[in-house]
């Protein structure tokens, strides 16, 4: 919405749709906009028309889409103007333009609504509203939300109704979780945005309250000066080159801008209760999003990891007096120290991060460690305790089922604790305290300097944790005095890169790969097969060397490519029987181990010879040849390394 400074519709188009270019690597299977149509000529309250693109595919598909129409009449100068845009990641019914939003109430565009979420009661208001002759044109659930507005415009009492109301009417009827933002011929230059999760009243008796998540954050911007303009985004990176003042909506929020003005206020607020949100200013900078000179933001984010793990560490990690303070934790450390157990809670990277910790975190808190895939630990039901202590291990702080799995353990009343790499995300606000990972915007799909600073973050974690423990201290200064050297090792991996590549090119035809270790580096198996899977399409599987044998072994042959990883740690011995088991079946190892092993260099097919350091920072050194060897193979097979199929970076549904 901008006021007092007249944009031109094209001007407007542009805004919207580079907010969405820079939203693309969390859905982008289809996207459209809505924008107020040319004026006509008649001053009747019907003058005011919304037109409605949408398109499937990338948005650049939608941006072209736009420049086709010269109806739309681009030039044309608006003085206040309501535009919204969205892109989809399919949750119902498939990528396609009537699937994706903004949905709208009629033919004439009467109320259009941009969604992020799910209505989990979609199917009975559906019935309601045919039942009432209204026609559906999409399978989504979002379309109930349009049509509703619509329904009780249609039948409003009086003619005063403001379209906050309206919204307020229509989301008591809504169950799920949803981020909503509406838009109106009938009130033009007025937006209405809310954000709410609700719950189906039976529900809450039988499955103990769990919870659904919300969707995503809304921010809305205040700028200053001429002009006055608000956004509303779903994330930060959509808006930060227009301003870096936001202010984060709560669940049951609705905000309204209308003449220049922006108000927020509860759902079912008492007389005299408006809420009042802190406006607060990103450190986030534009640059941070940008590509640079790399062809892909995951290449870009893989090599700065030298970078991005020293700003995990900074002003954390003393290298002189070996201390080590989590300013989020330190007011905690002591009830954490008095715990049960440590659950560790994530969903794919952000869980293979805490597999690849558990062991160091179990020597160092000595405590009993938990690690739990988010949507298993729910279904599971599983039983936590007031002494618990429960981490949620996320980048975004969005991932639906990792928000789910911490209201349901903070409604147990264990203690929470968020890892996350997204200030002001939904899980850093609801957990009781907290580690931001500060590893700088992450935008590729495929995880990689998150994975590494959440890596890092834990270490850092278990090493407070240990402060105290005199039998410990050797052990810690070995880490810490690792950790100072990690930036200059992972430079190291990093130039490894060409060859990487060249093993890649005889890699890239094959249909599966293989990737198998143990101890330590179990985790960097996971997670290399992970980003295989992900942007490869290849099939991949992670593998426990200690489980060949009851198994995995039966795939290998001559034909199938086998990634070893074999450090010189305590599952050395182990790892190479495993390398015997696969040669004597005629397999041919490339093997990801420690400079100058000549023993193992001799029976492998290629090597990847790494700088060595503790072993329980080797993970981090181990997994960047395979985000390389993932990257490498996607380009070779000829696919879009940011935008993996199917895949969205931040998954906010169930
Ligand atoms: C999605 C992404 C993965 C990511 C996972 C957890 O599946 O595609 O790359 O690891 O969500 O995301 P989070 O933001 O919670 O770390």
């Amino acid at each position: 919405l901008n006021y007092q400074v007249p944009r031109t519709r094209k001007e407007i188009f542009e805004t919207l749709v580079k907010g969405l270019q820079r939203l693309e690597y969390r859905g982008y299977d289809s996207a459209g906009i809505a924008v107020d149509g040319p004026s006509k000529t008649t001053s009747d309250r019907n003058n005011h028309s919304i037109c409605l693109i949408k398109k499937t595919g990338k948005v650049k598909a939608l941006d072209e889409e736009l420049y086709k129409k010269d109806s739309l009449n681009l030039d044309e100068e608006l003085c206040t103007h309501f535009g919204i845009a969205h892109t989809r990641w399919a949750t119902h019914g498939e990528p396609s333009a009537l699937n994706s939003h903004p949905h709208r109430s009629d033919k004439d565009n009467e109320f259009v609504v941009i969604h992020n979420g799910i209505i989990t009661n979609y199917k009975e208001l559906k019935k309601y509203l045919i039942n009432k002759g209204y026609e559906f044109e999409s399978e989504t659930d979002t379309e109930v939300i349009p049509k509703l507005i619509k329904y009780v415009y249609d039948n409003r009492e009086n003619d005063s109704i403001t379209f906050s109301k309206l919204v307020e009417r229509v989301i008591k009827q809504l169950e799920g979780a949803f981020a909503l933002v509406f838009k109106s011929r009938h009130f033009p230059g007025e937006a209405v945005a809310t954000r709410l999760v609700s719950q189906h009243k039976e529900e809450v008796h039988e499955k103990n309250s769990r919870n659904r998540a919300d969707s995503s954050s809304a921010i809305n911007s205040v700028g200053d000066g001429r002009a006055v303009e608000f956004y509303f985004a779903s994330d930060a990176s959509a808006i930060i080159e227009h301003t870096n003042k936001v202010l984060y909506m709560e669940d049951d929020d609705i905000a309204v801008v209308t003449g220049g003005k922006l108000s927020i206020h509860r759902m079912n607020r008492q007389a005299g209760e408006d809420p009042v949100r802190a406006i607060m200013t990103l450190q986030m900078e534009l640059k941070q999003i940008m590509k640079g000179n790399f062809d892909a933001f995951m290449q870009k984010e893989i090599f700065e990891q030298p970078e991005s793990v020293v700003n995990t560490m900074r002003g954390r990690i003393c290298f002189d007096t070996k201390k080590v303070v989590l300013g989020g934790l330190k007011d905690h450390l002591k009830e954490i120290k008095r715990c049960r157990r440590l659950i560790m809670i994530g969903c794919g990277t952000s869980f293979h991060a805490a597999v690849a910790t558990r062991q160091i975190l179990e020597e160092l808190t000595e405590l009993p460690v938990m690690v739990e895939l988010a949507s298993d630990f729910l279904d599971r039901i599983t039983p936590v305790f007031r002494d618990d202590v429960c981490f949620f291990i996320s980048q975004s702080g969005e991932t639906a089922d990792t928000l789910m799995a911490l209201r349901y353990c903070k409604e147990r009343g264990a203690l929470t604790v968020g890892v996350t790499n997204t200030v002001g995300s939904s899980i850093c606000r609801e957990t009781d305290c907290g580690v931001h990972i500060n590893a700088g915007p992450e935008i590729g799909v495929a995880s990689t300097k998150a994975y590494t600073s959440q890596f890092v973050s834990l270490i850092m974690f278990g090493l407070m944790m240990s402060e105290d423990r005199l039998s410990l201290q050797k052990r810690r200064e070995e880490i810490i005095n690792s950790l100072k050297m990690l930036p200059e090792l992972i430079k190291k991996v990093l130039s490894l890169d060409e060859k990487i590549k060249a093993i890649a090119n005889e890699l890239y035809q094959q249909r599966s790969l293989l990737v198998m270790g143990r101890g330590f580096n179990y985790a960097t198996c996971l997670e290399g097969a992970l980003k295989i899977k992900e942007i490869t399409y290849m099939h991949s599987e992670g593998i426990l060397a200690g489980e060949l044998k009851h198994g995995p072994l039966a795939l290998v042959d001559k034909h199938m490519p086998v990634i070893m990883i074999i450090m010189r740690d305590a599952c050395y011995t182990k790892c190479q029987n495993a390398l015997q088991q696969v040669t004597a079946r005629s397999g041919r190892p490339i093997i990801i181990c420690c400079q100058d092993d000549t023993e193992l260099t001799k029976n492998a097919y290629q090597t990847i010879e790494l700088p060595q350091t503790v072993d329980c920072l080797q993970g981090i050194l181990s997994v960047i040849p395979l985000q390389l060897m993932s990257f490498h193979l996607a380009v070779l097979r000829g696919y879009d390394v940011d935008f993996p199929r199917n895949l969205a970076k931040s998954v906010t549904v169930e």
